[in-house]
């Protein structure tokens, strides 16, 4: 099938149109016109008999995954030195593997391995860190552009606090850089666009931060970073800005913490309070990579506090703070490691159950995309495929049973297609 955008999926619907609610239609009828959503039927109404039919018979069909933050040259060495904690990983780990993206050659090798694996997940819509260099960001975008998945990704920006050769030049020339990035990006691709990319305060000069938000007003684009997630990196910030009232402050000083511009900040693992409360009143997305906080010793994020503070919260596979570049994974980390912050703090806080981790990894995360991540009519058309035949169970399971054992055991699973924007992704891999 090609980007049709008109046809019906008929099989098992499964979504959340709420945290708290598995939206579940047996052998039913998910319509899709113009790369929407018209809506989910039990019986297929005649207006649409027309259309064409594709029987995806007893499949699980959820929406596509959302991976809220991910880097995308970190893939390369994902698995390795997980007993580092964050700081001494970046300067170990991190910082070296991304200075390699200087050289073409090497980034095209990796970019080609990271979009395959990207492709081929049930993902279908992702917030991506490239690196400081331009040219290899754009070859990324261009590959991610060939695939059909909708991403945002990120040149990203630092200037201080980085190896030679990984750091922007001076703020002006690097702002220079960034803005011809941005221009060249929005011109050269639709489906892949521009995300404005402080790494983290401590990589950032005031000077190039306070560029970066005048480029967000100048182009209205969206903002993301990592936030308050290790407790000697939330140390070095208050160092470096005594200034600011919280972590957060410190980017809401130059219009680059939500408000009028949509941002999506990783981790949020240690919020004072004030900072609570501005990712709430500023309307910040939360993305949340309970992997990444565990492997470099973050901690857990108090994901019940934001959920029931309604702020809005989606998954990041954070790779390679995190291993694994599966969205699923991710929603049984949160789910499992939330169960073990309870318990440390006495129960004072409760565990997230896996019908919020799953509304977290579609609709929650979707929400830095548009309309993303349910099937209610109107929403843009992502959609995956999930045959679970290899799934035995000596007695029969309800949809809602099958697709919990789907989410945890996923390695069983094969995601037999993947749609976004009512357009089939192939899964073939790029040149
Ligand atoms: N903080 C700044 N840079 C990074 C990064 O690459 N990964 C993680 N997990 N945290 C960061
Ligand atoms: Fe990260």
């Amino acid at each position: 099938m090609t980007g049709g955008e008109h046809f019906v999926l008929s099989g098992h619907i499964v979504y959340t149109p709420d945290k708290n609610t598995f939206s579940i239609t047996e052998n039913g009828y998910l319509v899709c016109e113009g790369g929407h959503v018209t809506g989910v039927f039990a019986t297929l109404p005649e207006r649409f008999s027309a259309l064409p039919l594709y029987r995806y018979t007893d499949c699980l069909i959820i929406p596509g995954l959302c991976d809220t933050h991910v880097h995308a040259p970190q893939y390369a060495f994902r698995g390795l030195g997980m007993d580092l904690e964050l700081i001494d990983w970046l300067d170990r780990r991190a910082f070296p593997q991304e200075l390699r993206y200087a050289d073409l050659a090497y980034a095209e090798r990796a970019y080609g391995q990271f979009v395959s694996a990207l492709t081929q997940s049930a993902t279908t819509r992702a917030a991506v860190f490239g690196t400081i260099h331009v040219s290899a960001t754009l070859r990324l975008m261009e590959m991610l552009e060939k695939t059909g998945l909708r991403c945002l990704v990120g040149k990203v920006n630092m200037d201080r606090n980085a190896p030679d050769g990984l750091r922007d030049p001076e703020p002006d020339e690097a702002l220079e850089q960034t803005e011809k990035w941005v221009k060249q990006a929005l011109s050269r691709f639709e489906r892949t666009r521009p995300i404005l990319t402080p790494r983290f305060v401590p990589s950032c000069t005031d000077r190039l931060m306070e560029g970066l938000g005048e480029l967000q007003r100048a182009y209205g684009l969206p903002v993301q970073s990592h936030l308050s997630e290790n407790v000697s990196e939330v140390e070095w910030v208050r160092e470096l800005c005594p200034w600011a009232e919280s972590y957060g402050g410190a980017y809401a000083r130059y219009g680059l913490f939500g408000g009028a511009a949509p941002t999506v900040m990783a981790h949020c693992v240690h919020p004072t309070d004030a900072e609570f409360d501005l990712i709430r009143r500023q309307d910040v997305l939360v993305s949340h990579c309970p992997a990444s906080n565990a492997n470099l010793s973050s901690g857990v994020a108090p994901v019940g506090r934001y959920l029931d503070a309604g702020i809005r919260v989606g998954l990041g596979t954070d790779v390679a703070g995190g291993f694994d570049l599966s969205i699923f994974r991710a929603m049984t980390d949160a789910v499992q490691f939330s169960k073990l912050r309870a318990h440390f703090m006495g129960m004072r806080e409760r565990p997230v159950t896996l019908c919020e981790a799953f509304y977290m990894g579609t609709k929650g995360g979707g929400t830095l995309f548009g309309k993303v991540g349910s099937f209610e009519p109107g929403y843009l058309f992502d959609a995956v495929v999930l045959n679970d035949h290899r799934l035995k169970a000596p007695g029969a399971l309800s949809i809602q049973e099958r697709l919990e054992r789907a989410v945890y055991l996923e390695k069983d699973v094969v995601i037999e297609h993947k749609f976004v924007q009512g357009s089939e992704i192939t899964g073939g891999v790029p040149e």
